[in-house]
């Protein structure tokens, strides 16, 4: 895949401001952190069957070492926090953290990505807490295909995880990746789903953190699935967009549709995002390897202002695009989307 032409502005001076700016004049404000690396789905886009080699409990921050994390990160005017994993809901205690989380850090919103099969029961905890939106993974409306993508039977589950978080008036984002497999009519059923329900259903094209370092032959383009989409609904208009999704909507329907292109990497110049693996790794982009070793730096006792610098400086150098970023990483580990934070 070619490189796409990206106009950027130049490359600043390091700026005397204590918040967090790239070299290319990006402000970030957003922190995705993964909680656990752990997972109940066995998803072929993100691990193989027997899963991946999970990192030992030593090896993942702590609850401490992460609150202490967004402390930092807030005093770096980080303002949308978002939970990741693996499966955030399979690592005990979650809530309690999200509820200390929530006392300790007024300013910040907080989201979680989910896969939706073991959270139905915390969803009005959740919505008490005032959680500021779900993103769950729904790659098929098909039971059938749904254990097939997953390795697991749990449609029912999820499903039901859909209708009440929307009962309880949860923001509701759906996550569905252009597997390689995808069919025509699945890709319409998700899309049909937004006439009814006030859900964002996003279509994003399959990235190589499967845990085998490769993308399927077959996988397809976001630009194709809207061209899908466009066929059945062709009244389908610009909603502008907003993050990494570009996003459209069916007139009169109740949801939007959005794509995500994170392979062909269109949306790099208003990436406002960085990510902490379950590790503890500062990544300033999905395609690069990890370029700060927090866990280390909060193991061996930095104090705020140095780690506050550290984070400065790491994302100052970030890379201009996920291209760039992906050419700098040191070494080509096979990655899982689950230890990334997805
Ligand atoms: N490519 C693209 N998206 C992926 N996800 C997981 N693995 C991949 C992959 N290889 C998505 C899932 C999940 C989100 C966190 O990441 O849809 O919802
Ligand atoms: Fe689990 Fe999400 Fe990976 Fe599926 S994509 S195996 S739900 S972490």
């Amino acid at each position: 895949m070619r490189e796409p032409q990206e106009v950027f502005r130049p490359i600043l001076p390091f700026p005397h401001v204590d918040n967090l700016i790239d070299s290319h004049g990006r402000r970030i404000t957003y922190l995705r952190l993964a909680v656990t690396d752990r997972c109940n789905l066995r998803c072929r886009y993100c691990m193989p069957a027997k899963g991946i080699p999970f990192v030992p409990h030593d090896e993942i921050l702590r609850y401490e070492e992460m609150a202490r994390l967004i402390s930092i990160f807030t005093d770096l005017g980080i303002r949308k926090l978002r939970l990741t994993g693996g499966e955030p809901f399979v690592r005990k205690g979650l809530l309690d953290f999200i509820c200390s989380i929530k006392q300790q850090q007024e300013s910040i919103r907080i989201y979680l990505t989910t896969n939706g099969v073991a959270m139905a029961e915390h969803l009005e905890a959740l919505a008490e807490l005032g959680i500021s939106g779900l993103n769950m993974s729904l790659d098929s409306l098909d039971p059938k295909r749904f254990r097939q993508i997953t390795r697991r039977n749990y449609f029912d589950r999820a499903w039901q995880t859909f209708v009440k978080a929307l009962d309880l008036g949860i923001p509701l984002k759906i996550n569905t990746v252009l597997y390689d497999s995808i069919k025509t009519s699945e890709i319409i059923a998700l899309a049909a789903i937004t006439k009814r329900y006030p859900v964002i259903v996003r279509f994003i094209e399959q990235m190589p953190f499967n845990g085998l370092n490769r993308v399927s032959v077959g996988a397809m383009t976001a630009r194709h699935a809207e061209k899908i989409i466009r066929k059945s609904f062709p009244g389908l208009e610009s909603r502008g967009a907003s993050g990494t999704a570009i996003r459209y909507q069916v007139p009169g329907f109740k949801g939007e549709i959005g794509f995500i292109n994170g392979y062909s990497r269109r949306f790099c110049q208003t990436c406002d995002k960085v990510r902490i693996t379950v590790q503890g790794m500062l990544k300033t982009c999905l395609y690069d390897n990890g370029r700060l070793d927090l866990k280390a730096m909060l193991r061996n006792r930095a104090g705020d202002a140095e780690m506050r610098a550290a984070v400065r400086k790491t994302v100052f150098k970030r890379a201009a695009n996920g291209f760039a970023a992906e050419a700098e990483a040191l070494s080509h580990e096979k990655h899982s989307m689950a230890a990334i934070g997805g």
